[in-house]
C-alpha cells in the first residue's frame, strides 16, 4: 500500500476568495494548499475590467500570510457590455489569465451576467485571437428548465455552438456535474477541458435532500444522481489531461447557509487536497493524482508546472465541525469527518 505521495505543488483552477473580512480570513487556506489559483470575479460589484482586477489582486496579496508563496490568477467577469479592448489589454499586461461567463442569474452575484450569449460573440472572437481562456458556468437559467437538467441543457443550447463557432478558443466547462458534460468534453477537441470539484466526486443529490434538508451540501450546479457522480470519478481519475482540479470553494457565513433562502456554495479550501486524494485512493488511482492536481491545469493554460514539491501521507486529518471567518462561524466541507491523508507542512 502506498502511504506517501510526493507531487508537484498543485494549483486550484477555480476558487472564490471573496472580499473584505472574508477574503482576509479564507485566503490563507487556498494559499497554503495551492501555488496558484484562478480567482472568480463574482464580487459585488463584479470584477469587470483591468483596473478593478488589479485592485482586487492587491487586496488578495495583502491577505496571503507572510512567507507563503501564492499567485492569484485573475479573471474578468463577462457582461453584456464587456469592453473587449480592455480585456485584451489586461491579458497582455498579465492582469487577466481568463474570463468568466456566467449566464445572468445562474448563481451567487451573477445578476450582471450575460443575458444572450450571441451578444458576446465579438468578445469571444477577441479572446480567441488573443488566446484568453474562457471559463464557463454552464447552466441555463430559463425558468422552464428543471434545476437538475440545467447543465445538460446548456450544452445543447449554447456550448456546442460556442465550441463550433470558435474552434481555437480555449474553453473550460467549470465544475461539471453530469455524465453529459463528461461525454461532451471527451468528444471535443483539445481546446475544451473541464474542472471538477471535490464535493461532486464525493456525493450525489441525496446528500442535500435525505434525512432533512442539508444546506451545507448545497452548491451550484447542484449535485446530480449517483450515475453522474460515478462518471465524474471515472473522468477525474482517468488520467485524461482534459480534467483537472478546481475546488469551487465558495465560503458563506453559517447563518447565510442555514437560512430561509440559503446561499449556494461549499467551503472546501482548508482540506481540499485531502478531500480529492480520498477519492483517488478509493478508486485505486493514486498514480493519476499528480496529473489531475498539478499537471493538466498548467498544460491547458500554457503555464509552467510548479517547481515546488508537496508530500501527502496516509496519517489522517480531522476536519473541525466549525471554523471561524469574517466574524462568523463557517462550516467546512467534511465537517467532523476524518480524512485518511494529510498534507505535510
Ligand atoms: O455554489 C456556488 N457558489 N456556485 C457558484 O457558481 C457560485 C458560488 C458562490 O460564489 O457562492
Ligand atoms: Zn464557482
Amino acid at each position: 500500500m502506498t502511504d506517501t505521495l510526493t507531487i508537484a505543488r498543485p494549483d486550484d483552477w477555480h476558487v472564490h476568495l471573496r472580499d473584505g473580512d472574508m477574503l482576509r480570513d479564507v485566503t490563507q487556506y487556498t494559499a497554503r494548499q495551492f501555488g496558484r489559483a484562478i480567482v472568480m470575479p463574482n464580487l459585488s460589484p463584479p470584477v469587470t475590467n483591468t483596473a478593478s482586477a488589479e485592485a482586487y489582486r492587491e487586496r488578495i496579496l495583502a491577505a496571503v500570510p507572510q512567507g507563503v508563496d501564492f499567485t492569484p490568477l485573475m479573471t474578468c467577469y463577462l457582461t453584456d457590455t464587456t469592453d473587449a479592448a480592455d480585456l485584451v489589454r489586461g491579458a497582455e499586461q498579465g492582469v487577466f489569465t481568463a474570463a468568466k461567463l456566467y449566464p445572468a442569474n445562474a448563481t451567487t452575484n451573477s445578476a450582471h451576467g450575460v443575458s444572450n450569449v450571441h451578444n458576446l460573440y465579438p468578445v469571444l472572437d477577441a479572446m480567441e485571437k488573443a488566446g484568453i481562456v474562457l471559463c464557463i458556468h454552464g447552466e441555463v437559467t430559463d425558468h422552464d428548465i428543471d434545476v437538475f437538467d440545467r447543465e445538460a441543457e446548456f450544452i445543447e443550447r449554447h456550448l456546442r455552438s460556442i465550441v463550433a463557432d470558435f474552434p481555437k478558443l480555449k474553453v473550460i466547462f467549470e465544475h461539471i456535474t453530469t455524465s453529459d458534460a463528461v461525454d461532451f468534453v471527451m468528444a471535443s477537441p483539445d481546446n475544451v477541458a473541464a474542472t471538477i470539484t471535490p464535493q461532486h466526486l464525493h456525493f450525489n443529490r441525496n446528500a442535500m435532500l435525505v434525512g432533512g434538508i442539508q444546506p451545507h451540501a448545497y452548491c451550484l450546479p447542484v449535485a446530480k444522481r449517483e450515475e453522474h457522480r460515478l462518471a465524474l470519478r471515472a473522468a477525474a481519475t482517468s488520467g485524461s489531461p482534459k480534467f483537472f482540479l478546481g475546488t469551487d470553494s465558495a465560503p458563506h457565513r453559517r447563518e447565510d447557509k442555514e437560512s430561509d433562502c440559503g446561499c449556494a456554495g461549499i467551503f472546501n479550501a482548508p482540506y481540499a487536497l485531502e478531500s480529492y486524494l480520498a477519492v483517488f485512493d478509493d478508486e485505486g488511482a493514486l498514480d493519476k493524482f499528480e496529473g489531475f492536481a498539478s499537471l493538466h491545469g498548467p498544460a491547458f493554460y500554457g503555464l509552467p508546472v510548479s517547481p515546488e514539491r508537496v508530500t501527502l501521507t496516509r496519517t489522517g486529518t480531522e476536519v473541525p465541525r466549525i471554523m471561524q471567518a469574517a466574524g462568523s462561524e463557517i462550516v467546512p466541507f467534511h465537517a467532523s469527518q476524518n480524512l485518511s491523508w494529510a498534507v505535510q507542512t
